[in-house]
Order: structure tokens, then sequence, then C-alpha cells
């Protein structure tokens, strides 16, 4: 076979360093990298390919589980390479392609894997400087970042660039939720079991939450995030695939095809939001400073001014005979009091209920929750009658915890995704009609935002769950968010409000 060789783009980046770069090696060290491989890291940054084998060991004893290794992350960092150049610059490609000649020793490499982690302003500009240097070969492939596009019109014209450089099937847009070991079992859950699937639909559930918080602020992003914002970074592609994978019909034969056809379904079905949506069904807020943290407005690289959502929750809605009248709740938000993903399916209650609230206990409808992250698992609330005398019916769990299974840690995401793109299985990338079904529902909320300068943004204090107006939306349905306890050690932590 060819020599492999991987070109990142935006080698010296935080995304390179922290995630590109440790699931590459979890790949070398697990085997499963072809024999023959070269990656060669692109930046503007300075630097020789032994200052930057340097700088990588170094993060990868930070970011890697580097652990008891079978193979020694030096060993790993002999394979890497560095070309200090301007990827916006069309006359640079000329070093790229003299430099991959020279490390394959072949006068044409085909077996080319290209990763954009760049600023998103570039997606657009490097793929038409591969075509003209002519890097765009039969057999290279191309993995791009999210956000891909900013908008519906600019994510088009994205897919039109690429189309004219590569087919689609050499496209790969990652969205590393779904490479998640756990965003996966809610395929395995839903279409594995027989005993969930006939419940899963309007008629028996009353509605779902689907919550990805964390408790971090925009560490040394303040120039990314400013410009993009919570609904861009977050929601148009980590939630929404979320929603897919709960909402979606199962695949007759599971394939690339067959399951991206079913996820653009679900797209294609969401309610187009109404006026009334828009302004009382979103809600977008902005952290603000805590007695411990600095407000949004005071990190790096933010105007001082900013109206950036770094939080947003939404009512979405699916019109199709399963989800007709079943609200989803999404919510997304940096400084949260925890990190937590997890989808928590509300059953509708018993169509009538004999037992009376006694004791403090009330019987309450079930609950399922699907924590991806951390401690993953998955419980099952149901009622139970307390021992003793009288009907006191009070909430129990049914618990799977992921640790449970003591067979390997739950997987890296990004050594997934970039493991499938190696052998060429794309189901798990977004594919362009996706991409663009996904900002068509999104677009008339970035242009209301832009056109009402005055729609409200509101504050909260970092270190909270957000602002109090996201439970109000709630409540005209009689819902109400399920927040896990500050901290999570367990998966069956749950602080009800
Ligand atoms: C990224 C976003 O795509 O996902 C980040 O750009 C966010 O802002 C991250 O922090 C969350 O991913 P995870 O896997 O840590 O939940």
């Amino acid at each position: 076979m060819d020599k492999f060789v991987m070109i990142i783009f935006g080698a010296s980046g935080d995304l390179t360093k922290r995630k590109l770069m440790p699931a590459l090696y979890t790949l070398y060290n697990a085997g499963r990298l072809p024999d023959d491989f070269f990656i060669v890291g692109i930046g503007r940054t300075d630097y020789t390919d032994s200052r930057y084998r340097e700088y990588i060991l170094n993060e990868l004893h930070k970011n890697a589980s580097v652990g008891q290794p079978e193979r020694k992350p030096e060993d790993f960092c002999s394979h890497l390479h560095y070309l200090s150049l301007d990827p916006a610059e069309a006359g640079s490609y000329g070093l790229l392609d003299a430099c991959l000649r020279k490390l394959t020793g072949e006068e044409k490499p085909e077996n080319l894997l290209y990763y954009l982690a760049t600023p998103p302003s570039l997606y657009g500009i490097i793929p038409l400087h591969l075509k003209a240097a002519r890097l765009n070969r039969p057999h290279t492939r191309i993995i791009v970042e999210k956000p891909f596009g900013y908008d519906l019109e600019s994510a088009q014209e994205l897919n039109h660039i690429y189309a004219s450089v590569f087919e689609e099937s050499q496209i790969y847009r990652i969205d590393h939720f779904l490479g998640k070991e756990t965003a996966q079992n809610i395929l395995a859950f839903r279409f594995a079991n027989g005993i969930f699937e006939p419940l899963w639909n309007r008629n028996y559930i009353d509605y779902v939450e689907i919550t990805a918080v964390e408790n971090l602020g925009i560490e040394q992003r303040g120039g990314f995030y400013d410009g993009t914002g919570a609904l861009r970074d977050m929601v148009q592609n980590h939630l929404i695939q979320l929603v897919a994978l709960t909402a979606m019909e199962p695949p007759a034969i599971f394939n690339a095809d067959n399951f991206r056809n079913e996820v653009v379904k679900v797209y294609d079905s969401l309610a187009p939001l109404t006026r009334e949506d828009l302004n009382e069904h979103i809600v977008r807020g902005q952290y603000t400073a805590s007695a411990v943290k600095p407000g949004y407005r005071e990190e790096k690289n933010v105007a001082p001014d900013s109206r950036t959502e770094t939080y947003i929750a939404m009512k979405i809605g699916i019109n199709n005979w399963r989800w007709k009248d079943v609200p989803f709740y999404i919510r997304t938000g940096k400084q949260m009091p925890t990190k937590v993903t997890e989808i928590v399916v509300h059953f509708r209650e018993t169509p009538h209920q004999m037992f009376r609230c006694e004791g403090g206990h009330c019987p309450r409808a079930n609950k399922l929750i699907l924590r991806l992250q951390p401690n993953e698992g998955i419980v099952l609330k149901f009622g139970m009658k307390v021992p003793g005398p009288g009907f006191d019916v009070q909430q129990v769990m049914m618990d799977f915890s992921y640790d449970k299974l003591g067979i390997l840690s739950v997987g890296d995401a990004y050594a997934r995704l970039i493991e499938d793109c190696i052998l060429g299985d794309s189901t798990l990338f977004t594919r362009s009609d996706a991409v663009e079904a996904s900002w068509r529902f999104f677009d008339p909320v970035l242009r209301y935002w832009k056109e009402n300068q005055n729609a409200p943004l509101y504050g909260y204090p970092a270190g909270t769950w957000g602002p109090l107006e996201s439970e109000t939306m709630m409540r005209e349905h009689g819902a109400e968010w399920t927040n896990p306890c500050k901290n999570l050690t367990n998966t069956d932590e749950y602080c009800e409000l």
C-alpha cells in the first residue's frame, strides 16, 4: 500500500495539541495507524521538525493517557514533520507538494488525508489552493472541523467549493459528538432492544431534554468564540445531532447512506420557527462575573460590549407522526455548575393515579436518562412502593454504568472518527445535505438576533444554571430542567430542582 500522510492545517493550534495528537497517538499505540505513515503539521508558527516533535511530546504527556504504553510517545513523535507556511497563500502549496514527495519518495503521493483544524475563515480557501496545486488527488480525503459555515448561505457556498474540488465521498465533515461511544450507543439502545422502541413516540413520551453544558469558560478561544457564539459552536451541530439520534427512524440497513438519510429526514421535519418561537421559545444568555470567576466580557479577546451568547436554551418541535406535539428542549452553556451531556426522556404520567402523595412521596412520571458524559451510563427512574404500611410510592433508579462493564474505557471520539476516515467509512460524518438542512432550521434565529439587536440576552452569574427565563420557557408545558448534582461522581447522583 502507498505511504500514508496525514496533513494537519492548524498544527500549532489548540485542537491539534489537545485532541488530534492524543487521538493519533492512541491509534498508533493500539497499532491502528497504517504501517508506513507520516504526519505533517502546517502552521504559521516557526518550528523545525525537532522543535515541533518536542512541543507535541510535551503536550502528549499532558493530554494523552500515556499510562503504560505499548509504543512510546517518542516513537510516535518521530513520525511528525512540520512545515511553517501560511495556508492562505497560494504560493505556499508548492512547498507542501515538495515535502510530500520527499517524505514518501513517490512522484505523486495519493494516500493523503488533510485535516482542517484552522480558524473557519480558512475552510473555503485551503481546498481551492489544494486544487490549484493539484493536491486534490482521487484517493485523498479531507476532514473539516465544525462549524461548517457561518449561516445557511455560507454553508451552501462552502459545499459548492468542496464539490468543485473533491467528490462528496472524499469529504468528511467532522462532529466529534458522533464519535462518542455513548452517542453511538443511543442507536444500539433504541434499535437493538425490543422493549423501548414501542414506547418511543408521542403516545408515551411527554417531552425530551437534551443538555450539553460545561463548567469551563471559553479558555484561550476568545477570538474564535466571540465571533461564533453557542448556537454556531454547539447547537447547529452537536446538539442537533443528538436530537437526530434520539428522534430518527431505524434505518433498514445500518450503513453510511441509510443512516445519514434518516438524520436528514429528522432535520427536514424540524418545525420551522415562528415569530412566537423566536420571541418566547429561545433563551440566550451570557455569563457575568461571579465571586470566583470573571464575566464573559472580561475574557481575553472578547469585546467589552459583546452580545455573543454563551448559553442558549430552545424548544424544538418535530413535525412527523412519531413526534408531533412532543417538545424537545435543548440547552448548552459555558460556565455552568458542572460538565454534563445527557438526554432525559420524560414519559407520560399514568392515565389515572390511584396512589396519593403520602409521607412526602408522590408517584411521578418515568424518566430515562442517557448520560453521554461524564460517568457514562443509563438510568431509568420508576416508582416503587416504600416498604411498610400504606401505599407510599417512591422514585428509585435502575442504573447501568459503563464503568461496570470493566472492559475498555469509553473510547476517544477523535480517535474513532480519524480511524473511520482512514478506513473510508463516512457513516459518522455529516453529509452536505444534512449540514444545509440544519442551517436552514437555525438561520432564522441568527437573522432574528441580527435584525433585533434588542432581543433579550440574559446575564447569568458564572457557575449557575443559566437564565431563569429558560425555566419559564418550559413551564408552559409543565416541564422543568433536570439538573444533575454539581459534583457528579456516579450515574445515580441526580439532584432534582
Ligand atoms: C467543541 C466546542 O466542538 O465541543 C467547544 O467548540 C466545546 O466549545 C466542546 O467545549 C465540547 O466537547 P466535549 O466533547 O468536551 O463535550
